[in-house]
């Protein structure tokens, strides 16, 4: 793992952007996980620039989705699906035939995990992971007592979670349990990027690179991780112990 703190959110975003062209540009039919809320939001617009700016082909690549809540209108403005379709597909018409989200409303949700799970394996794996980090430690929906061994799974969301959670829609809404990639396509992603912004991230940003590693804290994957970088602006990294 290694970690990068940049001067601002737009530089960070910038990085990202540029390691996510990077790799259509290297392999343009790469599969793609990144994560809904606030932390990518800026990267994902850096991305859809510099895809502009660099005539990148993104007619081929793959998107997965890492998350969804669960019961929540796909449509309705918070939803993960939202995010996505806002940020990367409209966009950049990519078509649906070139993304695969968990359906959060699925009258079988164990399916909906096997899906996932086979048509990840069937892709050969994850090429870049771009996630997020929660203010209880979570990487995608994966809260804190989460096995590391787990693939996709329905999980019963922290009260910090369902809590903040609130802040992406127009309207209370009953968030009580979402439908995530595990940490095993975490640690399996060929690359790994956690991104955080602002004085808010900092602590759980320090318990994630320099704390104890497992479950409890399930952001602390990242040092289990090969190909992980910790990629933060300086108010989330102010914590992080200074390199000698
Ligand atoms: C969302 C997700 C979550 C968020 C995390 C941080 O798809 O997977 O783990 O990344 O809750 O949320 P923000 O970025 O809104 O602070």
């Amino acid at each position: 793992m290694e970690t990068i703190v940049l001067h601002s959110p737009e530089a960070v975003a910038e990085a990202v952007a540029a390691e996510w062209v990077d790799l259509l540009i290297k392999n343009p039919e790469a599969t793609v996980c990144v994560a809904s809320g606030n932390s990518p939001k800026l990267a994902c617009a850096a991305f859809v620039r510099q895809v502009a700016e660099r005539k990148v082909d993104t007619s081929r690549f793959f998107f997965v989705g890492l998350d969804e809540w669960v019961g929540v209108d796909p449509d309705a403005r918070g939803s993960c699906r939202w995010d996505f379709s806002e940020r990367i597909f409209g966009p950049l018409g990519i078509s649906s035939n070139q993304y695969h989200l968990f359906d959060g409303r699925s009258a079988d949700l164990t399916l909906e995990c096997r899906r996932m799970d086979e048509l990840i394996a069937a892709r050969g794996g994850i090429d870049l992971m771009i996630v997020g980090i929660g203010m209880n430690g979570h990487i995608g929906f994966n809260e804190p007592g989460t096995s590391f061994d787990l693939l996709s799974h329905v999980i019963r969301l922290d009260t910090t979670t369902a809590t903040v959670g609130q802040q992406y829609f127009d309207q209370p809404v009953h968030l009580e349990q979402g439908i995530t990639l595990g940490p095993a396509h975490v640690l399996a992603s060929r690359r790994l990027l956690l991104i955080a912004q602002g004085a808010a991230k900092a602590e759980v940003i320090r318990r994630a690179t320099e704390g104890t590693t497992g479950p409890e804290f399930p952001a602390s994957m990242v040092q289990l991780h090969a190909h992980a970088a910790v990629i933060v602006d300086a108010a989330a990294g102010q914590l992080i112990r200074k390199q000698a």
